[in-house]
């Protein structure tokens, strides 16, 4: 063979080999793909392009200069699923632990600049001992330059974040800037100050798993949107989450083959219980909705008295967001705010309609909700949805109280249709509480006082618990039965689909953070 041809291909079979056979060994000990097997499981079989396979790093300091492995540390390339291009990082644990430096930021740097450029989705598979120790300031400068860009990307391509490994200082933070992360389960953590300093500082006692594992970051912080239990189901959840997605914002989402037929669910009937104060499972009203097994959920276990989740209808990609009556009765609480809040910004930065399903009886009242800013994290729900150009529908299940009515996506605040079902309830609050208000001096002064409630308590429901008093001043648009429901929404957002807002110009708003 040419020798010039040799030295390639032995350059790439050592680039290939990462950190080596016995690191490979011990990172597929613990249940852990490469980053490279990572790559080629998630991209379409044969399209994987590599760039930056050769680089080196630079440092001189601490016999560095003795050890250097090509692509120092993450793969970087370009290729598609299912048929769509993306761009994909993924760092290798087996060259000094998947650690970043200079030349391993400057390599992530080149891809996301090609990805916002073209305009295609950027994958990051996380998998990093943090900074590279040996490089000093020119690691965080690299982090800094990542971070950058995951800002100047975000709402302009869609950036999803696999945790597949550790992740910790400061390296937590690009993840965070990007749309979704995704947890393995028991193999990855994440966390700002890993346990032995929380130990110096705090002297609290705490695994890496407490302190920052997926079911940690999946039901308290919130950090993951996701967890998954093994490599190929956090791959195999990327590709789903992207078939959801367009490849940039100046695209709309992919529709399916879809054909419009009767579309009746009679199944939507009986799940709303005539107790008003008796729950459902908002999933069933999802379910009967949407096409077939379409919805992805998001946040999950987290804040589970909201639901949200894209999903097909009629063979378009849609957001969800959905008050769950199972959990706290699906009333709006800090958690639960934030949650939506950031999805709806999600579906509107990449034209992604949106659909509300309504149930709430309200904010959720107390000091600890109180003290911990339930002001401040509802009011993010409230300018989230307010400043939402995509098309936007809200079907009302049952109540829609108090603020909470004006918050999930009520007309007055740019949504495009409103429905109601008939047991809907759209009214300041429950006419029980209402009723013992305004009635406060009728039923003390009465002989029997609980009769006495009991009727102005009717009296209040007759006249606001119901959806006619909104309809009639068209703050709702239609009563429907839950059995059409589909096909009204199918027609609805079909109806929608060229909707355009134009707003005046302005630098940015000023979200409540
Ligand atoms: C250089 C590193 C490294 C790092 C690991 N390695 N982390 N090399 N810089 N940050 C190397 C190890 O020397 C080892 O090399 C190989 O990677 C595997 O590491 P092990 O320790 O053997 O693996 P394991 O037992 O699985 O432990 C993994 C680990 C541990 C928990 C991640 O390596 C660790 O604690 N590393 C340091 C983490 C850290 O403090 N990073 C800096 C955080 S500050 P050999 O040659 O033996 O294979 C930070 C700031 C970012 O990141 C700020 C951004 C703004």
């Amino acid at each position: 063979m040419d020798s010039k041809i040799k030295t390639l291909n032995d350059k790439i079979a050592l680039s290939k080999l990462g950190g080596g056979q016995a690191r490979i060994d011990k990172q597929h000990q613990k249940k852990k793909l490469t980053a490279r097997e990572r790559v080629l499981y998630l991209l379409d079989e044969g399209s994987f392009e590599e760039i930056g396979a050769l680089v080196t790093h630079r440092t001189k300091d601490f016999g560095m200069e003795n050890q250097k492995f090509y692509g120092d540390g993450v793969v970087t390339g370009y290729g598609t699923v299912d048929g769509r291009l993306i761009y994909v990082f993924a760092q290798d644990f087996t060259v000094f632990g998947g650690s970043l430096s200079e030349t391993h930021a400057e390599k992530i740097c080149k891809i996301m600049d090609m990805a916002v450029n073209v305009g295609a989705p950027i994958i990051g598979l996380n998998d990093s001992g943090g900074a590279r120790i040996q490089e000093g300031v020119r690691s965080l400068g690299g982090y800094a330059d990542i971070f950058y860009r995951n800002v100047q990307a975000s709402g302009v391509i869609p950036q999803i974040s696999a945790i597949m490994g550790p992740c910790a200082g400061g390296a937590v933070y690009s993840p965070a800037m990007t749309d979704f992360t995704i947890m393995v389960q028991d193999t990855s953590y994440m966390f700002v100050t890993g346990p032995n300093v929380v130990k110096t500082v705090t002297n609290e006692e705490v695994t890496s798993e407490e302190l920052g594992g997926a079911s940690v970051h999946s039901t308290k912080s919130g950090v993951a949107h996701k967890t998954s239990s093994n490599d190929i189901e956090c791959l195999e959840d990327v590709k789903t989450l992207l078939s959801y997605l367009p490849q940039s914002n100046r695209e709309k989402p992919e529709d399916l083959d879809f054909e419009l037929n009767d579309e009746i669910r009679e199944s939507l009937s009986d799940i709303v219980p005539d107790n008003p104060n008796k729950p459902y499972d908002m999933h069933q009203v999802i379910e009967g909705i949407i096409d077939e097994d379409s919805f992805y959920e998001i946040h999950k276990d987290y804040a589970e008295n909201i639901i949200v989740g894209f999903a097909r209808l009629g063979g378009k990609s849609i957001g969800i967001v959905a008050n769950q009556p199972m959990f706290l009765a699906g009333v709006l609480g800090v958690k639960s705010s934030k949650k939506a809040a950031r999805f709806v910004r999600f579906c509107d930065c990449f034209n992604i309609p949106l659909l509300v399903l309504e149930d709430v009886p309200g904010f959720l009242p107390g000091t600890d909700q109180e003290w911990n800013g339930i002001i401040v994290h509802g009011a993010k729900l409230l300018y989230a949805f307010s400043e939402a150009t995509v098309p936007r529908v809200t079907v009302i299940t049952r109540k829609a109280y108090g603020g909470a009515y004006d918050v999930m996506n009520s007309k007055h605040i740019g949504a495009d249709m409103n429905f109601a079902w008939p047991k809907a309830e759209i009214a300041v609050m429950g006419a029980k509480g209402a009723a013992e208000i305004i009635f406060k001096r009728e039923i003390s002064s009465a002989d029997d006082k609980e009769a006495k409630w009991k009727e102005k308590e009717a009296e209040y429901a007759e006249l606001f618990a119901n959806p006619y008093s909104a309809a009639e001043r068209g703050f709702v648009d239609e009563v429907i039965l839950p059995k059409n429901t589909r096909r009204k929404l199918i027609k609805a957002f079909s109806m929608l689909k060229d909707k355009e807002v134009n707003r005046p110009k302005r630098k940015h708003g000023n979200i409540p953070l």
